[in-house]
């Protein structure tokens, strides 16, 4: 059985002391919880705070995204080495926001993950479709070429260390979830592109996120599904007791 994965991403929300409240609030509603992986995502400037929060918890640390390279002249940027100095266990790589306003491609989702990997980071890669690719039945061409292109060159072994989170772009913010069916349909089809890709051993053993408004009134549904492993939360992981809510999911 796969281990399921529930991560918040915090995305630009945060000041170091409002990290300190809600992560501290949040601890303490998770003490119990040993059957699932926490993941928190802060934005970068809260890092170093949130690990020293959650240092010897039940509770992992996770960085927004990061650059390919070691070090050097790269004004802005964030190496994998930077992250795990700080503590960090997951990455997340291409989100929909990175690829819609910060030029990310499959192509440097591709990098970031390799290099992750070389660091030992998890990645928690993002794919999904847009509205417009929904409604003209694109879904599936987009996310498989998301795959193909974002997973290339990667072995069986790598493969199985990366998190996937199916995020339909029209559900990201805007409180409408992917039915627990539609959702489940993507991450079918993805299970079975994966073998197809890899093998079926990979295909089963990869965590696959569903993200776009998940709530706690819709997370035990979703949870409940299939194929779904885990949820990437946006809004509502910026508040302790409903964050709680989802990690204690009933499924
Ligand atoms: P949301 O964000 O839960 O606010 O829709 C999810 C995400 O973008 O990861």
């Amino acid at each position: 059985m796969r281990r399921p994965i529930i991560a918040a991403n915090w995305k630009m929300n945060c000041t170091t002391g409002q990290a300190n409240e809600l992560v501290n609030n949040f601890k303490a509603l998770v003490t119990q919880v040993t059957e699932v992986d926490i993941v928190l995502a802060p934005p970068f400037t809260a890092l170093a705070t949130v690990g020293q929060l959650i240092s010897g918890s039940n509770i992992a640390l996770a960085a927004q995204n990061m650059y390919w390279e070691e070090s050097g002249a790269y004004t802005g940027e964030v190496s994998p080495g930077m992250l795990i100095d700080i503590g960090c266990k997951y990455v997340i790589i291409g989100h929909s926001e990175r690829r819609a306003y910060f030029g990310e491609t499959d192509e440097t989702v591709n990098k970031k993950i390799k290099k992750a990997l070389e660091h030992n980071l998890t990645p928690i890669v993002c794919v999904g479709e847009s509205l417009a690719q929904r409604e003209n039945n694109e879904t599936q061409a987009v996310v498989v070429l998301q795959i193909r292109r974002g997973l290339q060159g990667l072995t069986s072994e790598q493969m199985q260390k990366i998190v996937l989170a199916y995020e339909p772009i029209w559900a990201i913010g805007t409180g409408k979830t992917a039915t627990p069916e539609q959702a489940n349909d993507v991450h079918h089809f993805i299970r079975r592109k994966l073998a197809g890709i890899f093998d079926e051993a990979t295909a089963s053993a990869v965590r696959i996120q569903y993200g776009g408004s998940v709530k706690p009134a819709s997370v035990d549904e979703l949870m409940a599904q299939s194929d779904i492993d885990g949820a990437l939360v946006g809004g509502a992981a910026l508040k302790a007791d409903s964050f709680a809510r989802i990690v204690k999911f009933e499924a």
